[in-house]
């Protein structure tokens, strides 16, 4: 996701950036930099790891100058290393970027053949070369970067500096977020609002399309051809700390918004629009015939990713007509392993760093599988040990429940099927061509179902006191239905439990009394009669029912206590995405009903690094 700031006016600029980027390292700890412009010239530094790296390498040799750009990185596009730390550097023009371009390999292909050359392997290095071009014809650095903008595709925001013009900076925002603000004798760009409140409390916020040329005296914003924009200046009351989260009251709920941006950046550059419909994975390095030959697919994950991990189970023996074995990684560790030379291993993962996860994927490489991770953090150490890894790109993840990690591995896993289904020859072109439409109008289905939080938040204030929940689903939100019960669980501490529905009478329905609230995932699919008839079954037994349900289908008004759709157009393949976020909402809501820390909930981490 990445944070960038951006300083001109009369003070320390190093110090500004610093502290600013304090704020911003929840953005990304993978490496840290900053280019200060002062008498002699551009000075910049560039650390590996935490901000602090940088910090002490600054004390170690101040960097002097009153205008400067700074990032704090987390790597999509190379691994964590000072090469690809930004600020990227062509000539005496530096840049910082956050986002994706998806056409950073054209465009470095004839860069490169204009005789550039790159020092890393980012996409946002493009950026800096293609300014440094668009400068040698005399053009000024603000009209040089209008050019340099419409020539980009993907997201961005980004700020540039050039020696030559030391009195401004340029910025421009796509689908990133920048805040610009001014005050006193000095103007500010930020990622997010936070490092200004120290220094202004009256910021702009940038719109997608935007490019704004910044100097001591203000902001001026403009649209990509130059034309002046009109952007309100708002004055912001925003605590720090209100701030980090976007105004959130949490990061959870923040990183349930962020869903859509998320699911869009794991799509993003993955799907190249020829006749085709050719799904690219550049870092997949498992060939076709490594795909073709494979005897067995093995899935292998824990928590929240194993969950998306049995949703993939259902998803490619429906796309792909292939049995797949799904594990859990402390258990795959300790049983009689069945892995094969040339079998397909996916190893799903948010932090690549789960120790069950990791320690299963080391065996089922020894075996002779060839292994596949999932992750969310580039650079980690299932990422680094894989054959091939397929990023989800969903963001620094913090809030402890996983939310929008796990939305990101459902997208991830769609794409590999239809890569592997096209591999296989199973998937037909125009198929493939059709799902990935579908695909792309997730985030709009997500939209929806954000929008009608209020529906969620009524259902929670009427079950919050209850101390048990069941969840029950069939077929691909079975899975789902276990993501349910797991979320309500770590972040109210209240007991649920997710069944699979057809098994309630072989048992669980036992449970079932008033005093049961039961979730039902119901969505139009070819088990919908099924699974109204379990409705039913616990509906009879005097159980709440909540139900969540497609649009079209009316007949469970009368029987649930409550219904929340989600909209008709989504396929039921794609279905476990926004019931999903409804489910987190849920939770979320119960949990800051019943009073608890949802961030940070009682006995658990983030990241689980210990068998
Ligand atoms: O980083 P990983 O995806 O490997 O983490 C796996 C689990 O520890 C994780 O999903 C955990 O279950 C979360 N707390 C769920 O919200």
């Amino acid at each position: 996701m990445c944070g960038i700031i951006g300083y001109i006016g009369d003070a320390d600029a190093a110090g500004v950036l610093l502290e600013g980027l304090k704020r911003l390292e929840y953005r990304g700890y993978d490496s840290a930099g900053m280019a200060v412009l002062g008498r002699g010239g551009l000075d910049v530094r560039r650390r590996v790891g935490v901000l602090r790296h940088l910090e002490d390498e600054v004390r170690r040799a101040p960097l002097a100058g009153t205008a400067g750009i700074g990032h704090t990185r987390w790597a999509t596009h190379g691994q964590p290393s000072e090469e690809n730390a930004h600020p990227h550097r062509s000539g005496d023009v530096v840049v910082v970027h956050n986002g994706i371009i998806e056409n950073y390999l054209d465009l470095k292909r004839r860069l490169q053949g204009e005789g550039f050359a790159f020092a890393s392997e980012t996409d946002a290095e493009v950026i800096a070369h293609l300014l440094a071009r668009a400068m040698r014809d005399g053009r000024s650095l603000p009209q040089a970067f209008q050019a340099v903008v419409g020539e980009l595709q993907g997201s961005y925001a980004i700020a540039g500096l050039c020696e030559r013009e030391p009195d401004v900076l340029v910025a421009a925002r796509s689908g990133c977020p920048l805040v610009a603000g001014h005050g006193g004798e000095a103007s500010f760009l930020a990622s997010d609002v936070t490092p200004l409140l120290a220094h202004t409390r009256r910021v702009q916020f940038l719109e997608d399309g935007d490019v704004a040329v910044v100097t001591r005296r203000g902001v001026t914003v403009t649209d990509a051809d130059g034309r002046p924009v009109d952007r309100d200046t708002v004055a912001v009351d925003w605590t720090t700390e209100t701030a980090e989260k976007g105004g959130y009251p949490h990061f959870m709920l923040k990183e349930i918004h962020e869903q859509p941006q998320a699911i869009l950046d794991t799509l993003r550059g993955r799907t190249v629009v020829d006749d085709a419909g050719r799904v690219s994975f550049p870092d997949v390095t498992i060939t076709p015939d490594e795909f073709r030959a494979a005897g067995q697919i093995w899935i292998v994950a824990c928590g929240t990713s194993w969950h998306a991990g049995l949703v993939g189970k259902y998803l490619f023996e429906e796309l792909l007509h292939k049995p797949v074995h799904v594990d859990i990684g402390s258990e795959f560790r300790y049983r009689k392993s069945m892995v094969r030379k040339g079998d397909i291993f996916l190893a799903l993962s948010q932090s690549g760093e789960t120790a069950d996860t990791l320690d299963a994927a080391r065996e089922a490489r020894r075996l002779g599988a060839r292994v596949l991770s999932v992750v969310n953090v580039v650079g980690s150490t299932m990422a680094r040990e894989s054959d091939g890894v397929l990023y989800t790109r969903c963001g620094l993840e913090i809030s402890v429940a996983s939310t929008k990690a796990f939305t990101g591995q459902l997208v991830a896993l769609h794409l590999l099927a239809l890569h592997i289904g096209r591999v296989h020859g199973i998937l037909k072109e125009r198929a493939i061509r059709e799902w990935l439409d579908q695909l792309r109008q997730l985030p709009g289905h997500v939209e929806d179902v954000i929008k009608r939080d209020g529906e969620l938040l009524a259902v929670a204030k009427r079950f919050y006191q209850k101390n048990n929940f069941l969840y029950l689903g069939r077929w691909i939100n079975y899975p789902i239905a276990l993501e349910g019960a797991l979320k309500l669980k770590e972040i109210s501490y209240i007991h649920a439990e997710g069944y699979a529905a057809g098994e309630m009478k072989h048992g669980p329905i036992a449970l079932v009394d008033e005093d049961v609230p039961v979730v039902v995932l119901a969505p139009q699919d070819r088990l919908y009669r099924k699974t109204v008839s379990n409705l039913m079954e616990v509906k009879t037994r005097k159980a709440p029912v909540i139900a969540f349900t497609s649009e079209g289908e009316l007949d469970l008004e009368d029987v649930a206590d409550c219904v929340f759709r989600i909209p008709d157009a989504v396929p039921p393949l794609l279905a476990p995405v926004p019931l999903t976020v409804a489910l987190q909402l849920l939770a979320y809501h119960i949990g800051v009903l019943r009073g608890i820390d949802v961030d940070r909930p009682r006995n658990l981490a983030k990241s689980v690094t210990v068998e």
